[in-house]
C-alpha cells in the first residue's frame, strides 16, 4: 500500500500565520532551512496500476491545496469526480475535521469513518455533521473499538484496526476534562498482500501496554511529533498549557517518544508527524534534528510517500 503525507503540521501549519517564534520567523526570512507544512492529514490507497481510490485520513483545512498537489487525485471519469472515496477521523479535533466543509460539494454522500465519541462531538460540541447534510450528506459508518477490523469501501486490499490511545478530546468537547475511550484512536493499517502494517497516531499523550504492542507489531510507525519538550509552549511564553496538558507526548526526556521509539526493532521504520511550528525538529541544521538523525528518526514532510 502507499501512505502519502498530505499536511505534516500539526493545528495551526507552518509557518503558523499569526506566529513570530523562531522557526516561523525564520522560515519566512529565509534564515531557518525549514520546509513549510500544512495542518494534519494522510491518504491511504492500495498499491498497482488499479489505484484509483484512496482514503482520505484526517480531513485538514488545507485539504484542498493538499488535493491539488497530486493529480492522481483527480482521475476525470465524470464531469465530478474524485479518487478519495471515503474519510478515517482519528479524532475530532478541529485540524483534523474542518476540511470536511471544503469537500462539500461532493456529489455523493461521503462515507465518514469514526468511533462514537468523536461522532457524538461531530454532532453536539461541533455539528458538522448537520450543517454538511445541507450541502452534500455524511454517510457515518461507525469504527469498532472492540478490536474487530474494518475495511474502508473503495479501497482494495487494506484492513484498518482502531485502537484506543491516550490524548484529549477536542477543546469544544464535553468530555475534554474526562476522556472517554474513542476520543483519540490510533490506527493500525495492514495492507493484506505484503502483511505490513502501518501504525498512524498523530496525537499520543502516552503509550500505555497496548498502544506499545501494537507499535511494536508495526513495519512502521508514523506518530505524534507535535513539541520537542513538554514544557515548550510554555518557556516560548506562548500558552501556559504544557504538551501532555493538551494530549502529547514530547520527544525529549527520560520516557519520552524518543526513549521509546529507540526500542522498538531496528528494523521499524520511525517516523514523526503533526510537528507543531515551535518545535525545533523543523530547523534541519537545528542539534535536535541533528539527534533525530542519529536515533534513525524521520521527520514527515508534505508530499513524504511511503510505500509498505
Ligand atoms: C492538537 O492536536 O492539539 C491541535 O493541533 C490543536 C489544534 O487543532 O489547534
Ligand atoms: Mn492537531
Ligand atoms: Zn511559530
Amino acid at each position: 500500500m502507499k501512505i502519502r503525507v498530505l499536511g505534516s503540521a500539526a493545528g495551526g501549519g507552518f509557518p503558523q500565520w499569526n506566529c513570530n517564534c523562531r522557526n516561523c520567523a525564520g522560515v519566512r526570512a529565509g534564515t531557518v532551512r525549514a520546509r513549510a507544512r500544512t495542518q494534519s492529514s494522510i491518504a491511504v490507497g492500495p498499491d498497482g496500476a488499479d489505484a484509483s481510490l484512496w482514503a482520505l485520513v484526517n480531513a485538514s483545512p488545507d485539504v484542498l491545496i493538499q488535493l491539488r498537489a497530486h493529480d492522481d487525485f483527480q482521475p476525470a471519469r465524470s464531469p465530478r469526480d474524485t479518487a478519495i472515496a471515503a474519510v478515517v477521523l482519528v479524532d475530532g479535533q478541529v485540524d483534523h475535521t474542518t476540511g470536511l466543509y471544503m469537500l462539500r460539494e461532493s456529489t455523493r454522500p461521503w462515507p465518514l469513518w469514526c468511533t462514537d465519541a468523536v461522532y457524538a462531538d461531530l454532532t453536539r460540541g461541533n455539528p458538522l455533521i448537520e450543517v454538511l447534510s445541507h450541502y452534500c450528506r455524511i454517510e457515518r459508518r461507525r469504527m469498532p473499538l472492540d478490536g474487530g477490523g474494518f475495511t474502508v469501501e473503495g479501497v482494495r486490499g487494506i484492513r484498518w484496526h482502531a485502537l484506543p490511545v491516550a490524548g484529549k478530546p477536542a477543546p469544544y468537547s464535553r468530555n475534554r476534562e474526562s476522556p472517554v475511550a474513542g476520543d483519540n484512536v490510533a490506527l493500525l493499517i495492514t495492507d493484506e498482500s505484503t502483511r505490513r502494517t502501518l501504525f498512524y497516531a498523530p496525537g499520543l499523550e502516552g503509550i500505555d501496554a497496548a498502544t506499545w504492542q501494537a507499535m511494536q507489531s508495526a513495519a512502521c510507525v508514523l506518530v505524534d511529533g507535535t513539541f520537542w519538550s513538554d514544557d515548550e509552549m510554555l518557556r516560548l511564553g506562548l500558552s501556559r498549557q504544557r504538551a501532555r496538558d493538551i494530549g502529547h507526548l514530547a520527544q525529549s526526556g527520560p520516557d519520552g517518544m524518543l526513549e521509546r521509539l529507540g526500542r522498538l526493532p531496528e528494523t521499524t521504520r520511525k517516523i514523526l508527524i503533526h510537528v507543531n511550528n515551535t518545535n525545533p525538529i523543523l530547523d534541519e541544521d537545528s542539534p535536535e534534528r541533528a539527534e533525530l538523525a542519529r536515533r534513525g528518526v524521520e521527520v514527515a514532510w508534505d508530499g513524504m510517500e511511503i510505500d509498505l
